[in-house]
């Protein structure tokens, strides 16, 4: 048996092409089912789907062989358990720092930091010396400096609408981020010539 996650949306739309290379193909549309286990055309091969944040730690833990996952996910996950093997080239964007267009005085002494990807920004902050305050949000990080929660958030960023919209403005890129295919490093072993197959399929359908 080989358990693939993905994530539901734009993860699942655009690697669905690629499975499709290695004959992999879903028997129903999570759109439309509200199973969480999906069948393909293989009876060994099965797809988990569940939140994107989720995918490295279904992974690290072995409960799917194998995942995709954004990079920035991985970033903030740190990667324990997984081989990262492949860049699928897909669901780019970059991770940035964003702030108000026109910036009110510092709410504190500290700067103040709203985001989901907070190891990512303490990292990101200690390397470059700053002594930040951090606060956890699970999504619409755009409110955080119109409300005065934050100074600054970090989020992805793609056409920069998002941001636009909420009267906010790109400040500092941390990374450029794509999809990855990642591997549990025992099925890795154990399940070698089946998982290496559908991933050099793959590797040659991003090609
Ligand atoms: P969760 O459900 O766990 O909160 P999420 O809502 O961020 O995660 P998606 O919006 O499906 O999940 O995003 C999945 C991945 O797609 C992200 O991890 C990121 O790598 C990438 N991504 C996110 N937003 C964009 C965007 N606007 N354009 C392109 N890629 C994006
Ligand atoms: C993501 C992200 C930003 C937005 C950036 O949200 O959290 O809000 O995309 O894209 P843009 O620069 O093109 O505007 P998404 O669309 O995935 O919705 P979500 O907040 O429900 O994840």
């Amino acid at each position: 048996m080989i358990t693939i996650a993905l994530s539901k949306g734009r993860i699942y739309k655009e690697t669905l092409p690629l499975l499709a290379a290695a004959d992999i193909v879903p028997a129903d549309d999570p759109d439309k089912s509200r199973k969480l286990i999906l069948d393909t055309n293989h009876a060994d091969v099965k797809l988990l789907i569940i939140r994107a944040t989720d995918v490295p730690t279904y992974v690290q833990f072995g409960a799917a062989d194998i995942g995709v996952a954004g990079k920035d996910v991985l970033l903030e996950h740190g990667g324990e358990g997984l081989y990262e093997l492949l860049d699928l080239k897909i669901a780019k964007c970059r991770l940035m720092t964003a702030g108000l267009i026109d910036p009110k005085p510092r709410l504190s002494g500290r700067l103040r930091v709203a985001t989901k990807f907070t190891n990512v920004a303490k990292r990101y902050f200690e390397s470059r010396g700053e002594q930040i305050e951090l606060i956890k949000l699970y999504g619409s990080m755009e409110l955080g400096p119109i409300v005065g929660l934050s100074d600054l958030i970090v989020d992805v960023v793609d056409t920069g609408n998002t941001l636009k919209a909420n009267g906010l403005k790109p400040v500092d890129h941390i990374a450029d981020i794509s999809s990855r295919l990642i591997v549990n490093k025992a099925s890795m072993k154990m399940k070698h010539d089946n998982i290496c197959s559908i991933i050099d399929q793959i590797s040659s359908a991003v090609a």
